[in-house]
């Protein structure tokens, strides 16, 4: 028995979370993330106790490869996932990949309905055929074997209980059913699950999962509802990061079934207090900022602006409160942070909102933080967040030291720039169709790269003219793809600083990767 079968025979009413917001979540147009973010999403989710991280797709890029591989060899708790498509080389890749995880698992996958099947070109009983070798062949390398139909929802009855029993009987020890239009409803989503179950060969046998999108807004009801079926894992991702409209998010199913433990009675292990933690660093790395009302983990999940709210809330927070904000890792009882506040109230600050930061890291940050407090009245935990996700790194080979731009109705604009450039100090004036592309003007005269911009994402971090900005900037360069982030209140300068931190990062991993590194190659026709 592997340990996810064993833990939910243990507790039955125990649902196990299967985290994809390294692979499906990673998949959103323009979500990509690095190598070393990678690596720290993954150890956030184990601490957190996901039981499952799918961490890529190792046949989809060598850098896909690289990450997986790493994060299976860091794990400590979690069953490290890797997804192949249904072919023996991609089987064979992704179990290269994971296989140093103290339990991996390898996902494969086909696509069944009618739609999917055309694609590769196969008949119903080629692509039975298929779905038996290549599961057979995953099971000779892995003891612990996912299978899913994709497009299940979408699939006719007849053939989707055929392929699932197919893929039982060639060793598949969890069958995930998909979700992947985010075209079905509540009802329907535990009817096909609680009927798979029932009327599938050897379908007690196993574990059901659902994998649900939110092209409908429906897919955290829908997983509920697949749960209520019987279904005893709950793929999803942090902040519902995914394809299209995201996939079911893991904040919102794991806290409806604490709060609602009198509808939605089954439990996992998932360690709530990281919850609003790992939210932040998911939107920081992944260039996804949180619409402020979503649910859970949005700024204003726990805000009350009406009057009427707001001497409820005084009176008695459950009046308008069904979750304390403490229980998703929100800080109560803030430090009111300002410029008289000293270094040991900035560490215990960072402390609470969980950054254990010393040494030359925290100096680094309350350098920043008083810089902030002095141009600041207020300084709000958002802004100290900032900080510290727009850390540079002490080998940084380049550095802004001077900006001025000119601005205003009368064009061109112009940026007085001054870099230092491995300890060398480089000034350049350029102008621009505005006052970021004047600043990206300039740095480009100064720094030999052929970079393009693939994405230019600016959001204020609170309210108010003073607010700071957080500026991400994305760029990519002979399949070598690069984030740098930056928060300023000056927003051309938090550009600046984004975009250099970006080039820096791509002055090391033009040493250390090679080109093509996250261009991810794969494609649904080469399913066989
Ligand atoms: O949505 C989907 O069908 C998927 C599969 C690869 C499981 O992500
Ligand atoms: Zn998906």
């Amino acid at each position: 028995m592997n340990p996810d079968t064993a833990a939910i025979a243990r507790e039955p009413q125990r649902v196990l979370i299967f985290d994809t917001t390294l692979r499906d979540g990673e998949q959103s147009p323009g979500a990509t993330m690095s190598h070393v973010e990678k690596l720290e999403i993954a150890e956030l989710l184990d601490e957190m106790g996901v039981d499952i991280i799918e961490a890529g797709f190792p046949i989809a890029s060598e850098g896909d490869f690289a990450a997986v591989s790493e994060i299976a060899q860091r794990s400590k708790n979690a069953t490290i996932c890797g997804l192949a498509r249904a072919n023996l080389k991609d089987i064979d890749r992704c179990w290269e990949a994971v296989k140093h995880a103290g339990s991996p698992r390898i996902h494969t996958f086909i696509g069944t309905s009618p739609l999917h099947r055309a694609i590769p070109n196969l008949t119903k009983e080629e692509m039975a055929d298929r779905i038996h070798e290549t599961v057979t062949h995953a099971r000779n390398l892995c003891d612990n074997v996912q299978w899913s139909p994709m497009d299940a929802t979408r699939t006719e009855w007849d053939y989707l209980r055929h392929t699932v029993e197919i893929a039982i009987k060639a060793g598949a020890t969890t069958i995930n059913i998909p979700d992947t239009v985010g075209y079905t409803a509540p009802v329907e989503s535990a009817d096909l699950i609680r009927r798979l179950i029932a009327e599938v060969e050897g379908g007690e046998d196993v574990i059901f999962a659902t994998h649900c999108h939110n092209d409908l807004g429906m897919a955290t009801a829908n997983s509920l509802a697949a749960v209520e079926g019987g279904a005893r894992q709950i793929e999803c991702t942090i902040n519902g990061l995914g394809e299209r409209a995201g996939n079911t998010a893991l904040e919102e199913v794991v806290m409806a079934m604490k709060v609602r433990g009198d509808i939605i009675p089954y439990s996992t292990q998932i360690d709530t207090k990281r919850i609003m933690h790992i939210s932040r660093r998911v939107a920081t790395v992944s260039g996804f900022p949180v619409q402020y009302n979503k649910a859970i983990v949005g700024k204003n999940a726990f805000a009350h602006e009406s009057g009427i709210h707001q001497d409820g809330m005084l009176k008695n927070a459950e009046t308008f409160e069904i979750m304390r904000p403490e229980d998703v890792g929100l800080s109560q009882t803030s430090l009111v942070m300002g410029k008289h506040s000293g270094r040991a109230a900035l560490r215990s600050k960072l402390k609470e909102m969980g950054h254990d930061v010393e040494g030359n890291q925290l100096q680094d940050i309350f350098v920043r933080f008083k810089a902030l407090a002095d141009r600041k009245k207020e300084v709000y935990d958002e802004d100290i967040e900032a900080l510290v996700q727009a850390q540079g790194a002490a080998e940084d080979a380049l550095e802004l030291k001077f900006l001025r731009v000119i601005c205003g109705t009368e064009a061109p604009q112009s940026a007085d720039l001054t870099l230092t450039i491995d300890g060398v100090d480089r000034q350049v004036t350029a102008q621009g169709d505005g006052p970021v592309d004047a600043t990206f003007n300039a740095i480009k005269a100064l720094v030999d790269h052929t970079a393009t911009l693939q994405l230019y994402q600016v959001h204020a971090v609170t309210e108010g003219t003073d607010a700071q900005a957080t500026v991400t900037v994305r760029l990519e360069e002979a399949g070598r793809i690069v984030s740098g982030q930056s928060a300023d209140t000056d927003t051309v300068v938090a550009s600046a600083r984004a975009y250099i931190a970006a080039l820096n990062r791509l002055l090391v991993k033009r040493r250390t990767s090679p080109e093509g590194a996250d261009t991810r190659a794969v494609s649904y026709k080469d399913t066989v």
